[in-house]
Formats: structure tokens, sequence, C-alpha cells
């Protein structure tokens, strides 16, 4: 895939801290994933102050100066720095197997936020506005705000999940003027596909009015970590096919709005991205920090960094340890 446009370091969630805050780990990982042509290095599912983390190991937004030290050491090196902010809640389990095996798995989603009032909504969002404020007063000039993967947001955006959905998308709203009238860029992820048919077949109306949202970005993701892990970060070729198809039908839909696309750095796919669309970059970039220098050397579907599936405790890559 040629590629002109503008380069994202996607959210990964390293587990690279200590009772909650970063650690050194997490300060060389984003130092050595900056600059080297990455526009903005984006820190992973970052949980806000009040929030829930979708593991023991995430991190949560605090003042902790770790979280500005690595804001100075992406600008530093010429890149955008970016922090994903997101909930899941009380008692969320995060399942370690790829593919859930379980419909159980998929009523947590589909009955527990049908009902949730304006007033709980607006408890999320007071959390969300402590984290951005934090974010933003720790140098970070691109918010993420993680709508994707099933994770809180993602069901209080959508109608299919939350009857109030309507409320949620005007409250994220006022947060993403925010955030602009301050000066940082934001951008929105959401699952383009949940991975149940029933359910994506009656998502188009959502899915629209996500887009309306005054976001510069929208970061384009699929599925939902506790039903199918493989529509997160796809490594056959068929999956990576359907990603980019629906990712560019989007964008031909909506030439104003900016896009994100993502899935093994689109390196299957000929062509020139439209416009619109900057590339976001992940597993490649995690086994070659200087991805984009040198191409020829990347993920090799090890496997190795989907450490709380293996049971671990955070991130490692099989094919970045070998040069180190
Ligand atoms: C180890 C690992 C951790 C990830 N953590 C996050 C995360 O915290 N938040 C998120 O939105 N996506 C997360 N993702 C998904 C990536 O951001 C990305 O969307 C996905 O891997 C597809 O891009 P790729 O094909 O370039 O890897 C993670 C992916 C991997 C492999």
């Amino acid at each position: 895939m040629a590629c002109d446009n503008k380069v994202f370091f996607l959210p990964v969630n390293t587990g690279y801290g200590k009772s909650g805050n970063p650690d050194n780990r997490l300060i060389d990982f984003h130092r050595e994933r900056s600059g080297n042509g990455i526009y903005c290095s984006i820190i992973g599912n970052v949980v806000t102050p009040k929030g829930f983390g979708s593991n023991d190991y995430c991190l949560t937004i605090t003042k902790h100066k770790n979280w500005k030290i690595i804001a100075e050491e992406i600008l530093g090196n010429g890149s955008v720095p970016g922090i994903q902010l997101s909930t899941a809640w009380k008692n969320y389990k995060g399942n370690q197997k790829f593919v859930s095996s379980s419909s159980d798995d998929f009523s947590q989603y589909t009955e527990q936020f049908l009902k949730v009032s304006c007033s709980e909504i607006d408890e999320v969002f007071d959390d969300f506005y402590k984290g951005v404020n934090l974010a933003l007063n720790a140098g970070y000039k691109h918010i993420q705000i993680h709508a994707a993967h099933g994770y809180l947001l993602s069901l209080l955006v959508d109608s299919v999940f939350c009857e109030n959905s309507h409320y949620t998308l005007t409250k994220l709203n006022e947060l993403l003027d925010y955030i602009r009238s301050q000066n940082s860029e934001s951008s929105v992820r959401f699952s383009l596909k949940v991975g149940i048919q029933s359910i994506d077949k009656i998502r188009q109306e959502g899915i629209s009015r996500i887009l309306q949202l005054n976001s510069d970005y929208f970061d384009i993701s699929f599925g939902f970590y506790n039903i199918n892990k493989h529509l997160i970060y796809p490594t056959s070729v068929s999956m990576l096919k359907s990603r980019y198809d629906n990712s560019i039908a989007l964008a031909n839909q909506y030439p104003d709005k900016e896009f994100i696309f993502s899935g093994k750095s689109l390196v299957n796919f000929e062509g020139k991205l439209p416009s619109n669309v900057s590339l976001g970059i992940c597993r490649d970039l995690i086994a070659n920090p200087k991805y984009l220098i040198n191409n020829t050397v990347g993920c090799e579907n090890n496997k190795q960094c989907h450490y709380f599936s293996r049971g671990e405790r955070s991130l490692s890559c099989k094919k970045w340890l070998e040069k180190n």
C-alpha cells in the first residue's frame, strides 16, 4: 500500500505499569514508537480516574509524573502525544479466550445498559472530563475516546444497547468540542462491526449517528473483546480484506470526515488510500518500531503480544525482543 497519508501508532494495552501508574517500560516503549515517520503515538486503554479497567494491569490517568514524561518524549521525537481514554464497568471481566464459547457473554452487552438513566450517563462523562483534563495537563495533544470493542461507551452510544444513546452522543459531542477548545485533537474509536450478524444488520443508523460527531478523526475498528478478538486484530487475508473493504466503503460514503484505517498495515492492498484516510499501525510497529523506515521486518503473528490471553502480566513480542 503506497502511503503518503499520516500514520498513527494505534493504542496498545501493554500492562507496563505498577499500581495503575506507567513505569519506565512504557516510557521506553513510546519513546521508541514515536518519530521515525509516526504522526501520532497513542497510549492504549488508559482508564478514567474513577473508571474500570478491562484487566488488572490497566493503567489509570492521574497526576503521576510519568504521564507527563511520556508525552514529552513523544513530542520530543516529533510526534503528537496521544492517549486513549476508556472505561469498562464494575465487575467487567475480560475474556481470556479469543472466541467466546458462551451466549451469556453476549447478554452482558445487550441487557445491562439498555435502561441506563441520563444521570448515570452524566456520571460517566464527569469522569471522562476529569480524565481529559488530566491528560491535557500532562501534555497530550490527541485524545482518543474509546467507544469500541464492547467497552462502556461503545454500548452507551449505540441505540441497540442503550435506549438513551441520543443523550450519550450529545454529551460526547460536548466533550469533543471541549477537547478542541483546549487546542487538542480528538478521535473516536468505534467498532464498525460487533461480529454478530443479527446485531450488525441493525446498527447502520447508529454508525451514521457516530459519524455526525464533531471528532477530528474516526478510528475504525472491529469486534467486541469478549465475543471474538480475531475481529479486533485480524490475521487471515480474508478478514483483513473484509475489514479493508468495509472501511473503504465508509470513507467513500463520508468524504468530509477524517478516518483512521488499520489492519496489518494494509500491506495486501494495492493503490492509494483516499485523502481523508490516515493509516493506523499497531502490531508491525510493536514488532519493529522502525517499521516505517524498513517494512521488510514486521509482525509475524507469533501472538506473544496477547499477554492477557496467555495469562501473563505485560506485553512482549518475539520479533521485537530478538533485536534487543
Ligand atoms: C497486544 C495488543 C493490544 C491492543 N490494545 C488495544 C487497546 O488498548 N485499545 C485499542 O483500542 N486497541 C487495542 N489493540 C488493537 C490495535 O490498536 C489495532 O486496532 C489492531 O491490532 C489492528 O491493527 P494492526 O493490524 O496494525 O495490528 C491492541 C492490539 C494488540 C495486538
